[in-house]
């Protein structure tokens, strides 16, 4: 193609994504959007507020220069709801398009529900939430698959002013009261079953055994999602009865841009999984910039973001992000291998999809199923891939851009996390035609600039090194606290490095000065793309009463990115060594969930300790990597004869794995 038909390929494409955007940003390129956000991150998000939400009434000061990096405020004075921006102002102009395209579990039976709809189902929601009690401020547990009810009831709360707790569909009811309790729900939302991979998800059944141990929740909203009955107790309420009973008008409370929108439990290295707080303006403003700039949303796109509403993908990229773009949001309620792995790429074919955002462990496990699957299906409507979540290994991003994208989708490997609030790393934005570089985030989005420490706390200089991922500036949508424990919030993100924001990952940044997050630093795991902290799978063992102590490490898996590797010490009278093994399994996913069950128990006389009593894992992860021949400084143990001890279980246990 001769040098001036590709510029004027490239201009018409830079001119349709300029007319795709709102008025927000006029015609400004990429490089003076980044250029603007770094000479005067005040006025760059300031300005984009302006223009991108719609404000009831407009903010006095864009930032509040803090005296801390964690305490910066945004949009101060401004007062705005968000359900009005993600509906709304898009019933005004255009009642009938589709917001939301719920792909339900069965393939072929997708619903559409436009913009008019939605904001009728939320009002309907949010009235009937208000006649049971639920005020501005009070918070609602919505445990709930992906459908549009668990949108409306997000929205709804947004409507009142009441903060959602979303927990994912898939924790038990211990987990699932946990968060209740910190987080002094008054009320839980919820279905009488949910349906998933052709299965029934008992989910009343659940609440139920949760609530029992809740004494702030008053009422149980309980929607229909199959037509099974379930048992109602006193606390519950059928939303579908009321919500039919109510007006489908709701005037929306005015908040102010630092008020709480949500708060969301992930886990961390140490202690119970922490309420991380979003509030208003920023957190929207924030996934919505992002989602039109990384995936390169233009007006009349179907978003197929495939992630669980459970966790903060889905609420920036599912909900938040798309609705207040006003685009048209695919809700994913099924699994990517029913009834047959082609299921994802059947779905963008049937609904169209132009952008497909998932995470690298359903990759992985498709690859293994062959190209045949992927190519059965017409895929010619996607133009972007997105991935999150976790490390994209190389084999992954190249089936994923070659067989899915058929070598023509730009993909985008996204770096985030819940506490970012949206996207901050990512291969987008960035000028058209500029390089991407399999299975690497590389560049930071506007406004966002990271950093790379040294073990001293300074700032790494130059190009080529590794260090820990902070970020020196604060932006709009980061977390504001760890709810009623601020303190935990200033300790775990403000403490390690004074000044910055420390986001728990190592990173490298390349030749080129672009970002490679090479992992955790932290006793963090991400099985499956979801955050575990292996205290949390300890704890939850601990708790067997032929089990004195535990150490849970992650280990390199091939499909899940990461397993739980854990290892055992029995009390000496135990017998049923086997049986106790398998009560372990039982009450990790009692406790926690099914997904953080460890693949590996390994039963060991003791585990290696320091003098002080802290636990090595460093050294148990060598051994498990086959490296026990090499475990460096070992001058530090109490007593280094523990690791033979250790080899020598793990040995057996090996041969014996080999032999099941
Ligand atoms: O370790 C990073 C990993 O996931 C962590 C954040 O997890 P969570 O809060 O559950 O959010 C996941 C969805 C945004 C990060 O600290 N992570 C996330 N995205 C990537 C990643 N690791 C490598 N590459 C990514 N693209």
């Amino acid at each position: 193609m001769a040098a001036a038909v590709r510029a004027a390929a490239r201009g018409r494409r830079l001119g349709a994504l300029c007319r795709g955007l709102s008025a927000s940003l006029p015609a400004a390129s990429y490089a003076e959007l980044r250029a603007r956000a770094a000479r005067d991150p005040a006025a760059f998000w300031g300005q984009q507020a302006r223009a991108a939400l719609r404000w009831d009434t407009p903010y006095s000061a864009a930032r509040r220069p803090a005296p801390g990096p964690g305490a910066t405020r945004w949009f101060l004075g401004g007062r705005l709801n968000v359900a009005v921006n993600c509906l709304d102002q898009h019933v005004q102009q255009s009642p009938d398009r589709v917001a939301l395209i719920w792909e339900k579990d069965e393939p072929g039976t997708e619903v559409k529900i436009t913009y008019r709809e939605l904001l009728d189902m939320t009002c309907r929601l949010a009235n009937t939430l208000k006649k049971y009690g639920i005020q501005k401020g009070d918070r609602v547990a919505v445990y709930m698959p992906v459908s549009p009810l668990a949108v409306a009831a997000m929205l709804a709360c947004a409507r009142i002013g009441a903060v959602h707790t979303v927990v994912f569909a898939g924790f038990s009811a211990e987990a699932l009261a946990g968060r209740i309790n910190d987080s002094e729900c008054k009320a839980v939302i919820t279905y009488n079953q949910g349906i998933r991979g052709g299965r029934i998800i008992e989910l009343k059944k659940t609440v139920d055994e949760a609530v029992k141990n809740c004494p702030s929740v008053k009422h149980v909203f309980v929607a229909q999602r199959t037509d099974n009955t379930v048992h109602m107790g006193d606390l519950d309420i059928p939303l579908n009865e009321e919500m039919a009973r109510e007006a489908p008008v709701c005037i929306p409370e005015s908040m102010e841009s630092e008020d709480m929108l949500f708060m969301l439990y992930t886990s961390g290295s140490t202690g119970k999984p922490k309420g991380i707080v979003h509030t208003q303006a920023g957190y929207l403003l924030y996934a919505a910039l992002t989602h039109k700039y990384v995936f390169d949303y233009q007006q009349g796109d179907i978003f197929g973001c495939v992630a669980d509403i459970g966790w903060i993908t889905g609420h920036s990229y599912v909900v938040y992000g798309p609705l207040c773009n006003g685009a048209t949001s695919v809700l994913f309620e099924s699994t990517p291998t029913y009834p047959d792995p082609g299921r994802y790429w059947e779905t963008v074919q049937r609904l169209k999809i132009n952008q497909f955002y998932g995470a690298p462990t359903a990759i992985r496990l498709l690859l293994k199923y062959g190209d045949q699957w992927v190519k059965k299906y017409d895929r010619s409507s996607l133009k972007t891939l997105g991935s999150v979540g976790e490390p994209i290994n190389h084999e992954a991003w190249q089936w994923f851009h070659k067989v899915v994208g058929d070598s023509k989708c730009t993909l985008v490997d996204t770096w985030w996390q819940t506490e970012t609030g949206g996207i901050c790393i990512a291969p987008r934005p960035s000028e058209e035609g500029a390089e991407i570089i399999p299975a690497m985030a590389m560049r930071p989005f506007f406004g966002i600039v990271p950093v790379l420490m040294d073990e001293n706390g300074k700032v790494i200089e130059g190009n080529d090194v590794s260090g820990a991922l902070c970020i020196a500036e604060p932006w709009p949508g980061m977390a504001r606290t760890i709810y009623r424990d601020n303190q935990r919030f200033v300790d775990a993100y403000f403490k390690t490095y004074p000044g910055y924001y420390f986001t728990g990952d190592s990173a490298y940044r390349t030749k080129e000065g672009y970002y490679q997050i090479t992992g955790r630093m932290d006793d963090v795991i991400n099985v499956s793309g979801h955050r575990l902290g292996t205290a949390e799978i300890e704890d939850a063992m601990d708790e067997h009463p032929a089990v004195p102590e535990t150490a849970v490490i992650g280990y390199p898996h091939e499909i899940k990115g990461e397993g739980a590797f854990a290892f055992v010490v029995l009390k000496d009278d135990t017998v049923q060594t086997e049986h106790v093994k398998q009560e372990l399994k039982a009450i990790v996913a009692s406790k926690i969930a099914k997904y953080a069950v460890p693949d590996h128990v390994l039963v060991v006389k003791r585990l290696p300790k320091t003098r002080s009593g802290k636990i090595m894992r460093r050294l148990l992860k060598k051994i498990i990597a086959d490296e026990g021949s090499n475990l460096g400084d070992i001058t530090t143990l109490e007593d280094p004869s523990v690791i033979t001890e250790i080899l020598d279980a793990y040995e057996k246990y090996k041969s014996e794995q080999r032999t099941s």
